[in-house]
């Protein structure tokens, strides 16, 4: 059973760009939107070095991390090859212009920056 959390507006989230929902526990996440306003969500974290991949490059359905600048499939979260590596996603959904992300359920507290 998923477990909608709303989160913000599409149009809070730069296109090209990201935002970052803070966690109590846990590393923070990145809902990202491309140029066509699809929305994704990954952990703040590059599989390479950790990275933040909310302050990388949005291109295509990729981000480039701002660190060494290896890419991410936003759809997966798997590294571009010849890159290898995996992050975590989360299911995100858009209805009437606002995003939603299926958060775990837990004792967790999230904030949206
Ligand atoms: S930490 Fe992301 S490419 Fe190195």
């Amino acid at each position: 059973m998923k477990n909608w959390t709303r989160i913000c507006r599409v149009d809070d989230i730069p296109r090209l760009g990201a935002r970052v929902v803070r966690r109590t526990e846990g590393p923070n996440i990145a809902v990202f939107r491309t140029a066509t306003d699809t929305c994704f969500a990954l952990l703040d974290r590059c599989p390479h070095k950790n990275g933040p991949l909310s302050q990388g490059i949005v291109y295509g359905e990729r981000v480039a991390c701002p660190l060494h600048n290896q890419s991410v499939e936003l759809a997966t979260g798997c590294m571009v090859a010849p890159d290898v590596g995996e992050v975590r996603r989360f299911d995100v959904k858009v209805e009437d212009g606002a995003v939603y992300l299926d958060l775990p359920v837990t004792a967790d507290r999230y904030a949206y920056g």
